[in-house]
């Protein structure tokens, strides 16, 4: 599929950090002033100025003001913007302005346009409105970040490249006549023979044997199922075809500005089915992600910390950048209430915790016009005198007092195994249940290791698990044999490994693993199971056993199993076509052990069985917290004088009503507060709501 290569001449170690400009962490948002007249860009500088603000990402949807009719540039506007800001001291994330392609284009070129599974064009007039494999609109696209890279690439504002926007965040998935050009090529490539693809899809059913890769199709709107292995490498084929555009323009910008870093912001959320981010991290060269939190959701910061550990996690670990989030309102969910007092530090300062080294926001000043003006942004409608204003002020603030965090790291010895391959796969239809949601399970686990105070990595099945005393798989549904034994030698090292239903039990093509579920786990767990039993919609069984605090309620799924001579049964159901079997079993392993959870349990019972696996793995909190209360600790890459810790910084938020005390006798926290300049000894107070940070060391 790829066409455009990175130089030869290209050296990753050329490319400077994407924060080499800036003296901490980075503070500001999407910059758009070609919607506003010339007096209120300058009194945007003069605002600036005043919440200190030093990263912006400016030109996201440019591409028909700078281009108003082919060929007819109009860079003026820009130039001035990008000298003013570096003028203000400002860094400036540049976009290829790529994000929307002129209407202009989709006039001349409506085959550019992309398609839902049952034919319908996705006309111009929103946004995103390209197929992404067209090879007309990826021409154009390539040629304007080449105007952009050309214009721009000695200008000293310049320290990052944004690359189009959200890729894939409208179309994940595009069934034009290209993208079943583009599938067929990717399918030839896989696969080399017909024979191949053949037999990975198993169309010896239903008749469906191809005789040319000519005669595949993407899995359009049919009578009935489509081929599940044709779904899953279309899902596999979308991740990638928005992954080679991104690299198509990125290797674009590298010929042009091989010193200038290139990024693009990610949607590493609960809710992000369509790329599968693992495989697009190593093609960054700092992982962006933009996360808004549900207005209706009372526990939206868990979600927010979610967010904040995966992509953690698809950075490997390395500081990443919060490209996008919202000061108060967005305008797209079904009620958009503005932020509480407190939300906006505490959210920004969530992800610095977790790893952001900076924090930007979706946008700097709230839109007059179009489809965004009640989306909050950092300069409200109502403007300087506001809350929201003196709100964007402290933030300014609190990041400047926090800046020696910068490139310090999150540790972790729990980790949640997340896979898109297994995303995609559990959630086909023809399946046992068409109830199971993938994140449902992913989250539900996340969030008892949230509340038991675990701070957890998120990791792909073929990460290195060395680092982890807690592996966690919720229905890891689709595994190689390579990830497979991964997870096994974890186990053996000393982990203890808990594996979810409907896990283990097809391998890459979807094919189910033959002998008894769950098919590549069996050995591991000691279990086998010969049916599936998922509940009806409100039915629920008990279950019982001392590791999920005596009984609990479990629905969704249960399954007929037989635990091996060496396995335990750690709890059992009580009722139900199953009555007496085993729920939730574990072996011992090696060093370690390998747990199965074969049902979905309630929150209390899940809860409880966290508890229980933590004590085990030995990964409870170094603070204890009253409940609401999130603690999370960054550690410096320095190395610290002979005999000494390193450096560390101590997040403390409150996300509850009342004001909260950590630190023990046992367990002191000790040090200065960054944001009121304190000297904490032995216990730290934080208000409702309020966020502190303690240097340790
Ligand atoms: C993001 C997008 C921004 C803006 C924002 C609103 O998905 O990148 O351009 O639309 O949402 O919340």
């Amino acid at each position: 599929m790829r066409r455009r290569t990175t130089p030869e001449s290209f050296d990753p170690a050329q490319v400077r950090p994407w924060n080499a400009g800036l003296a901490g962490l980075g503070f500001g948002g999407d910059y758009n002033p070609e919607q506003w007249p010339d007096d209120v860009r300058l009194e945007d500088l003069e605002l600036m100025r005043e919440a200190g603000v030093n990263l912006l990402s400016v030109a996201i949807f440019s591409w028909a003001t700078i281009e108003p009719r082919e060929g007819e540039l109009d860079w003026a506007w820009l130039d001035t913007t990008m000298d003013r800001l570096h003028g203000a001291g400002i860094q400036v994330a540049l976009a290829t302005a790529t994000a929307s392609p002129p209407p202009w284009l989709t006039r001349e070129h409506p085959e550019i346009l992309p398609r839902l599974a049952d034919g319908t064009v996705l006309h111009q007039g929103g946004r995103q409105s390209y197929a992404v494999t067209h090879p007309v609109h990826r021409e154009y696209a390539l040629r304007m970040t080449t105007r952009m890279a050309e214009r721009y690439r000695d200008h000293p504002a310049l320290a990052l490249w944004h690359v189009d926007n959200e890729i894939g965040c409208h179309v994940p998935r595009d069934y034009s006549a290209a993208a079943a050009d583009a599938f067929r090529q990717w399918l030839r490539e896989r696969y080399t023979t017909v024979d191949a693809l053949n037999d990975a899809w198993g169309t010896a059913f239903w008749s469906q044997r191809y005789g040319s890769f000519d005669d595949v199709l993407p899995p359009l709107v049919a009578p009935t199922y489509a081929n599940p292995t044709q779904q899953l490498d279309f899902d596999r084929f979308s991740s990638d075809a928005l992954l080679d555009y991104y690299r198509d323009l990125r290797d674009t910008l590298r010929q042009i500005t091989p010193h200038v870093p290139v990024t693009t912001n990610l949607m590493a959320t609960s809710h992000t089915k369509g790329m599968d981010y693992f495989s697009w991290a190593p093609e960054l060269d700092v992982v962006a992600n933009d996360h808004y939190t549900a207005a209706a959701d009372p526990e939206r910061h868990v979600d927010l910390a979610f967010s904040a550990d995966l992509t953690r996690g698809i950075a490997g670990g390395d500081p990443w950048i919060l490209m996008e989030h919202s000061t108060s309102a967005v305008n797209w969910q079904p009620r958009n209430r503005a932020k509480l007092p407190g939300e906006l530090l505490r959210n920004s300062l969530q992800h610095v915790a977790r790893g952001a080294d900076s924090v930007m926001f979706f946008q700097w000043r709230q839109s007059r016009a179009g489809a965004e003006k009640y989306h909050s942004a950092m300069v409200p409608h109502a403007g300087r005198d506001t809350d929201l204003w003196r709100d964007v002020v402290g933030l300014g603030d609190a990041l400047e007092a926090l800046g020696e965090v910068r490139g310090s790291r999150v540790r972790s010895r729990a980790a949640i195994v997340v896979d898109w391959p297994s995303w995609w796969g559990s959630e086909l239809d023809s399946h046992p249940t068409q109830a199971l949601r993938y994140m449902d399970q992913v989250q539900a686990w996340y969030g008892a290791l949230w509340r038991r105070g675990v701070t957890t990595d998120m990791v792909s099945p073929g990460a290195d698990l060395d680092g982890y005393d807690l592996v966690v798989l919720p229905t890891t549904y689709l595994v190689t044999d390579a990830d497979a034994a991964n997870v096994a030698a974890a186990a053996q090292r000393g982990a203890t490994v808990v594996v979810t239903y409907f896990s283990g039990i097809v391998d890459e093509h979807d094919h189910v693993r033959l002998g008894g579920y769950p098919g590549a786990f069996r050995d591991l767990l000691g279990v086998r199971t010969e049916e599936f039993y998922p509940l009806q919609d409100g039915e629920t069984v008990h279950v019982v056993g001392e590791a999920v605090g005596g009984a609990a309620t479990a629905d969704l799924w249960t399954e007929k199993s037989h635990v091996a001579d060496d396995a335990e049964v750690m709890a059992s159901y009580q009722d139900g076509a199953l009555a007496d079997r085993p729920a939730v079993t574990r072996r011992a392993v090696g060093q370690g052990h390998a747990w199965y959870v074969a049902t979905r349990l309630d929150r209390e019972g899940l809860d409880d069985l966290a508890g229980t696996l933590v004590a085990e793995a030995g990964v409870g909190p170094e603070f204890s917290a009253p409940a609401g209360v999130e603690v999370v600790r960054r550690w410096s890459d320095a190395a610290p004088p002979a005999g000494q810790e390193p450096t560390s910084w101590v997040f403390v938020l409150n996300h509850t009503e009342e004001s909260a005390t950590v630190g023990t006798e046992a367990a002191p926290v000790t040090g200065t507060e960054l944001l009121t300049g304190e000297r904490v000894s032995g216990t730290l107070t934080v208000p409702a709501g309020g966020v502190r940070v303690l240097r340790v060391g």
